[in-house]
């Protein structure tokens, strides 16, 4: 069977892009940055982008380009006769599963408190109130349960139509919509009385916070950060590279990808840190920052029930458009590895992931007791943990090896598929930094960074 292709170069790039821009820009990257020092941990995240992302990025994209597959089969494809690489489709199919479950429960967050803005249920509420709408929806495992089969489905239905009728067009139209929202919640968030105070706060480098923490765990979350926000690692990425054609080298589609995603998580600090100082919102810190603390900003802005509405809509694209991309995933690797369709593997996923992700539901409310990582923490702390401070590490190094070793696909061939095409090329001379020092790098932080997290 021919394999699809995108119908645009944008297509296809905005389609990266919203794989990697979602909840870990949107979400995580400013709850991460106000609990590890602000600018400073900015700093350390940026490098990781240029240092470990654009590398490993343009990799997927070449393993994907170069086997036409998904991550459940590329390895078999490009790998040497009588080698093993191919296993790594276990860690690349689980790391697509792991991050459904917890993801699609916060994706389902975010529709509710759309639904909820729009229909202005925070009407008056004071703080405490607001705090109490937070409470009653975690609290509650079928309210949840039910956003939650909301995104799945229309998730998986979506991806069903086929990659141009479906999810390329959705996610265009997502993205655009995405980007002029944001654009005009950063305007009215730094141009409010008061906003200085909470800019402050986002690019200040906090050095006392870093040292709270320990500078290997800083480093070691910026690291997972890196991965997480780019979905790099897990082959999420890869796959898109499967459906182009060859007229673009590969770094320049790269580096336009983490462009974007690294704008918009810029862009989201830029809306909800000012907001919160400038009505004098106390920055929560935590997942809880978007849902307990900007409410109130919304409740006491003219216009918020608007402005509120459009955020969580923002929001809500920016996450979905992630849980479509991999969604897209999930279904190819059934149609690689068996040759399912795309309406088979909709039948068969919508069921088996949502009871995947119960747990994290119940993770919230039945199940609190049961703190995997220590005190305080619960199942999506430990599927996040797993998912990105893991299997999105590991896997990063596992295509670094594979790009990079004759025992692997090898430097040539990796080369050879990155620069085929106009554009950007990967410069042969990095080849000591990629094959010794790139490896170093992520073992190192892994291993200081496990260290610090148990046994410091
Ligand atoms: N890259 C995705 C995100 O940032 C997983 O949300």
């Amino acid at each position: 069977m021919q394999r699809e292709r995108f119908s645009s170069r944008l297509g296809f790039i905005l389609i990266c892009a919203a794989c990697a821009i979602g909840l870990g820009n949107v979400w995580r990257f400013p709850y991460i940055t106000g609990l590890y020092g602000g600018g400073a941990f900015v700093l350390i995240y940026l490098v990781f982008l240029v240092l470990l992302g654009l590398p490993i990025m343009t990799m997927e994209l070449a393993v994907g380009r170069g086997s036409q597959k998904s991550a459940a089969s590329s390895f078999d494809t490009l790998e040497p006769p009588g080698t093993k690489w191919h296993n790594f489709r276990y860690l690349a199919i689980g790391g697509n599963y792991l991050l459904m479950m917890f993801y699609t429960t916060i994706s389902g967050w975010m529709f509710a408190y759309f639904y909820k803005m729009i229909t202005w249920q925070f009407k008056g509420l004071d703080p405490d109130g607001v705090a109490g709408v937070f409470g009653e929806m975690v609290s509650n495992p079928s309210y949840m349960t039910f956003w939650l089969v909301i995104t799945i489905v229309l998730g998986l239905f979506i991806v069903s139509l086929g990659l141009n009728k479906g999810v390329e067009r959705t996610t265009k139209y997502m993205m655009m919509a995405l980007l002029v929202i944001m654009i005009g919640l950063v305007i009215r968030a730094v141009t409010l009385p008061g906003a200085k105070e909470g800019l402050l706060f986002y690019l200040k480098p906090d050095i006392s916070k870093i040292k709270e923490a320990g500078i290997w765990e800083v480093v070691y979350a910026a690291m997972g950060q890196a991965f997480f926000t780019l979905s790099i690692g897990m082959g999420s990425i890869a796959i898109f590279g499967s459906y182009i054609g060859k007229d673009r080298r590969l770094t320049g589609e790269a580096i336009s990808i983490i462009t974007l995603d690294t704008f918009v998580a810029l862009m989201a600090g830029l809306i909800i840190f000012p907001a919160t100082s400038a009505f004098g919102v106390p920055v929560g810190q935590g997942p809880g920052l978007i849902f307990v603390t900007l409410p109130n900003v919304f409740i006491n802005m003219s216009g918020g029930r608007i402005f509120g509405s459009l955020f969580f809509l923002f929001m809500s694209f920016a996450a979905f458009s992630t849980v479509l991309a991999v969604l897209e995933n999930i279904v190819a690797f059934a149609m690689d590895l068996w040759n399912w369709s795309r309406k088979k593997a909709f039948l068969v996923n919508a069921p088996l992931l949502i009871l995947l992700s119960l747990p994290t539901v119940l993770g919230f409310n039945l199940w609190e007791s049961f703190a995997p990582l220590g005190p305080g923490t619960i199942v999506l702390d430990l599927e996040d943990f797993i998912v990105s401070n893991n299997i999105l590490p590991i896997g990063g190094l596992i295509y670094v090896l594979f790009c990079t070793r004759s025992s692997g696909w090898g430097w040539e061939n990796f080369l050879n598929e990155a620069n085929t095409g106009n554009g950007i090329k990967f410069p042969r001379a990095t080849y000591f930094y990629v094959k010794w020092v790139l490896p170093l790098i992520i073992l190192v932080v892994f291993i200081a960074g496990y260290l610090e997290k148990f046994f410091l």
